[in-house]
């Protein structure tokens, strides 16, 4: 069964600043409209390159797929598998692995001589053009290559535009995969006593997530906050920069850090780091370290 099948395709990203001329430009090169399509696209934590449910007004989809990335071209090899109840199936892999990103998308597909041209409005990224050329046998690849090679002339896309990240890859700089790994950290808290489960995740410098969820113990003062879980996991890795803040709590839609732990992320971040504040799929409350911890004693004063 082709669905099941590993199969290659030739693609090009870019990053679209005027969506509306690329759509007349496309219909002007008698690429056939196929409408407009709603895509939510969740990726799960895999060993091996990606895995991710696609869910959307084409049905939905299970996809496992590695790509090698360049700016000028991406080729991808991929197996797909149909779904049929694809909530089981996302609460089940979500609870095994972990959501890492969701990715949801309006997306406006044209065939143009056996290429997808995807037109694509990203939720928190923005607008993007995709072509994808499926090669029915390897040995077409320089045809399908020469064809995307004509669309990209066609439509005028610069070198500048070029993207060669995937859309998971483009979220993952942003606050979404930060409070999706404090949500995630969250449910495996240990919170017997106060019953009051909590969660938090840093940015490191280098641009990696570390997660933390509070720690309590039956000598109560012994217990630890989620946010210094978080941090001690920041400086086992060898880090001790941070430039974003995710909290969340189960029980309070937006669980402000306690006194404490101001302090705690203040020795790492700066007055303008970001602190998201609220449960992925609700929305964000954004403030900064220095709106939350004002006129702070730092390591400055210890100067002599
Ligand atoms: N807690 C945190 O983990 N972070 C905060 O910023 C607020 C409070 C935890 C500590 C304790 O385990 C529970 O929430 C109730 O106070």
């Amino acid at each position: 069964m082709l669905s099941t099948m590993a199969r290659v395709n030739v693609e090009l990203k870019a990053r679209d600043p005027t969506p509306e001329s690329t759509l007349a430009r496309c219909i002007a090169l008698g690429a056939v409209d196929q409408g407009a399509l709603e895509q939510r696209d969740s990726y799960f934590t895999a060993r091996r390159g990606r895995l991710k449910l696609r869910n959307g007004d084409e049905g939905s989809e299970l996809i496992a797929y590695r790509r090698l990335d360049s700016a000028e071209q991406a080729e991808s090899t991929y197996v797909l598998a149909p779904v049929s109840e694809p909530e089981a199936l996302s609460e089940a892999l979500d609870a095994a692995l972990g959501t890492v990103v969701v990715v949801s998308k309006r997306r406006r597909l044209f065939l143009w001589e056996g290429v997808r041209i995807h037109l694509d409005e990203v939720e928190g990224l923005g607008s993007f053009v995709e072509f994808e050329a499926v090669l029915p046998a390897a040995g077409h690849r320089a045809e399908a290559q020469a064809k995307v090679n004509r669309l990209r002339a066609e439509l005028g896309i610069d070198d500048g535009a070029l993207v060669s990240a995937g859309y998971a890859d483009l979220l993952m700089d942003g606050p979404q995969a930060l409070r999706r790994a404090a949500d995630s950290a969250m449910r495996n808290a240990y919170a017997p006593y106060s019953r009051f489960k909590v969660g938090a995740a840093v940015r490191g410098g280098s641009g990696a997530i570390y997660a933390g969820a509070n720690v309590e113990n039956a000598a109560y003062p012994q217990g630890q906050c989620a946010e210094a879980s978080a941090l001690g996991a920041l400086v086992a890795s060898g880090e001790t920069a941070i430039t974003a803040v995710a909290v969340v709590a189960e029980k309070l839609e937006v669980c402000p850090p306690c006194g404490g732990c101001r302090q705690r992320l203040a020795e790492f971040g700066g007055p303008e780091t970001p602190v998201y504040l609220g449960r992925p799929g609700g929305t964000p409350v954004e403030v900064t370290l220095g709106e939350l911890l004002p006129g702070s004693f730092g390591r400055e004063a210890l100067r002599e």
